[in-house]
C-alpha cells in the first residue's frame, strides 16, 4: 500500500514537472495530430475558395473569438482623429510627416494614441507599413519634431513622461529611410497607448476596453484590444490621400506579432501582415511541445487572452484550432513570418510547420504557401505568398529583416497596378 502511494506520488510529480519544464529538445517534442483547417464543423471538406470564405473561415473566426482571443466590438462611432502636425519637408525633404492624435472614446477621458506617419515626398497613395511598436514614437527615429508624450511603465504601473528620452533609441529595428526611398509610407503607434500592458492585466481599466464595459462586450483580452486599435489606425489611414489604403501592410514583433496576426485575421482591409517572432499563440504550433507553451501563456499572460483560453492549459489537444488556422484566416493575403535562430522560446520550427499546414488553404486561392518540406537555411527568406525566414540571431527585428520585408512588399504591391 505504502509502495503504491509512493508510485502514485512520483507519477503525479513527474506529470507536474513535465507539464511545466520547457522543452528545447526536438527529439522530445512528442506526437501530435493537427486538425485540418479545411474540414468544416459538419465534417464536410472545403474544396474551393468560395466555400472557404462563406463557410469555413467564419467558423474558424468564431472558434478564435470564443476560445482564444475573445470577441472585439465593432469600430465604435466615437473614435476621432486629429492631425495636429503636418510637415511636407521632413527627414531632409524626403518625407511628409504627420502626427495624428487618435481618441478612442471621443470623450476627454480617452484613451488616446499618437500615430506617426511618414510618406515619401511627391508620392500620393503610397503602400504603407503600419507598425505596432513598444514605446513612444520618438524612439523610432532621431527626428526632433516628434512630440514626446507620457508613456506607461510596466515597473511602476503609471503613466509618466519618459526620463531622459533618447530620440531614435529603437532606430535599429526600423529602416525608415530605405522604406521611404523604396516608395512606401511607414506609420507607427505605441501599443501601450491603445491599452497599457501592465502586470496582472491592470491596464484594462485605462485602455480601449474600458469604453466597452461588460456585458456589451465581455471578455476580449489585451491582444484583442491592441488588434482593435490597429484597425482604428487603419480607419485613419483610409482617410489620408497620401496612403494607399488598399495596400496597408501590418507589422508587429513578439506579442505584437501575435496581435497583428489576430488583427489581420479579423480585418481583411489589412492587405498583408508581417509577424515577427510571434511565437506561442502567434504563428507557432501549440500542439508542439517546444519552447513556450499554452500553459505558459495561460499562466503568465492570462489578460492577453479570452477567459475561455484557460481551459486549454495542460489540455492542448482540446484546442479546437492551432496556429495554422490563424494563418489560414489571413489567406489569400500575403503573410510573412520572420523568426530567429536563438529564439527557441518562440519555436521557429513550429512557425515553419504551421505555415506548411496552412498552405492548402492558400492553394484554394491559387496562392503559394510553403511547399518546402525542410526548414530553410538560416537567412534564406522564402518569398511566396506566405513568406518565411529564420535570421541568425535572437528574438528581435534586425535591419536585414527589413530588406526581406521590403522585397516581400515589392513582390506583392509594387509590380502590380
Ligand atoms: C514573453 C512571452 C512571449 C512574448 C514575448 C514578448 O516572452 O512569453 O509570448 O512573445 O514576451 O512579447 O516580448
Amino acid at each position: 500500500m505504502k509502495m503504491k502511494f509512493k508510485t502514485i506520488l512520483s507519477a503525479v510529480l513527474l506529470v507536474c514537472i513535465t507539464a511545466t519544464a520547457t522543452n528545447y529538445d526536438e527529439a522530445k517534442v512528442g506526437n501530435y495530430v493537427l486538425p485540418d483547417a479545411r474540414v468544416c464543423a459538419d465534417g464536410s471538406r472545403v474544396t474551393n475558395s468560395e466555400t472557404w470564405l462563406a463557410k469555413r473561415r467564419p467558423e474558424i473566426l468564431e472558434l478564435y473569438r470564443k476560445n482564444i482571443f475573445g470577441r472585439s466590438p465593432a469600430a465604435g462611432t466615437n473614435v476621432t482623429f486629429n492631425t495636429w502636425e503636418i510637415s511636407t519637408n521632413a527627414l531632409g525633404g524626403t518625407a511628409t510627416r504627420k502626427q495624428i492624435k487618435i481618441n478612442f472614446s471621443g470623450t476627454p477621458n480617452g484613451p488616446f494614441a499618437q500615430l506617426l506617419l511618414y510618406t515619401p515626398t511627391g508620392k500620393v497613395s503610397a503602400p504603407t507599413f503600419l507598425c505596432l511598436q513598444f514605446s513612444g514614437n520618438y524612439t523610432v527615429i532621431d527626428d526632433p519634431a516628434i512630440a514626446i508624450f507620457p508613456v506607461w511603465s510596466w515597473k511602476t504601473g503609471a503613466l509618466a513622461m519618459p526620463k531622459n528620452p533618447v530620440r531614435g533609441s529603437a532606430a535599429q529595428n526600423w529602416k525608415i529611410a530605405e522604406t521611404l526611398a523604396r516608395g512606401y509610407g511607414i506609420a507607427f503607434i505605441n501599443y501601450q497607448d491603445i491599452e497599457p500592458d501592465l502586470p496582472g492585466g491592470a491596464g484594462e481599466k485605462f485602455g480601449a476596453r474600458k469604453n466597452f464595459p461588460p456585458p456589451s462586450t465581455s471578455d476580449w483580452g489585451a491582444i484583442g484590444a491592441w488588434a482593435w486599435g490597429a484597425s482604428r489606425a487603419l480607419d485613419y489611414l483610409q482617410t489620408d490621400k497620401d496612403v494607399n489604403a488598399q495596400r496597408v501592410i501590418l507589422f508587429g514583433h513578439s506579442r505584437l506579432g501575435k496581435t497583428v496576426l489576430w488583427a489581420g485575421a479579423q480585418d481583411a482591409r489589412f492587405a498583408a501582415v508581417i509577424a515577427n517572432c510571434s511565437g506561442e499563440m502567434g504563428a507557432s504550433l501549440s500542439r508542439r511541445d517546444y519552447g513556450e507553451t499554452v500553459d505558459d501563456v495561460a499562466k503568465h499572460f492570462p489578460y492577453w487572452m479570452a477567459k475561455n483560453f484557460q481551459q486549454f492549459s495542460n489540455h492542448w489537444n482540446n484546442l479546437p484550432v492551432d496556429s495554422h488556422f490563424l494563418i489560414s484566416l489571413i489567406a489569400p493575403r500575403p503573410l510573412f513570418l520572420n523568426t530567429g535562430s536563438e529564439d527557441k522560446w518562440g519555436d521557429p520550427h513550429g512557425e515553419f510547420l504551421a505555415a506548411r499546414a496552412a498552405t492548402p488553404v492558400y492553394e484554394l486561392f491559387g496562392k503559394s504557401g510553403i511547399a518546402e518540406t525542410n526548414f530553410p537555411p538560416l537567412d534564406h527568406a522564402l518569398q511566396h505568398d506566405i513568406g518565411f525566414n529564420c535570421h541568425t540571431g535572437k528574438h528581435d527585428v534586425l535591419p536585414t529583416d527589413w530588406d526581406n520585408f521590403l522585397d516581400f512588399a515589392d513582390a506583392h504591391f509594387m509590380q502590380k497596378n
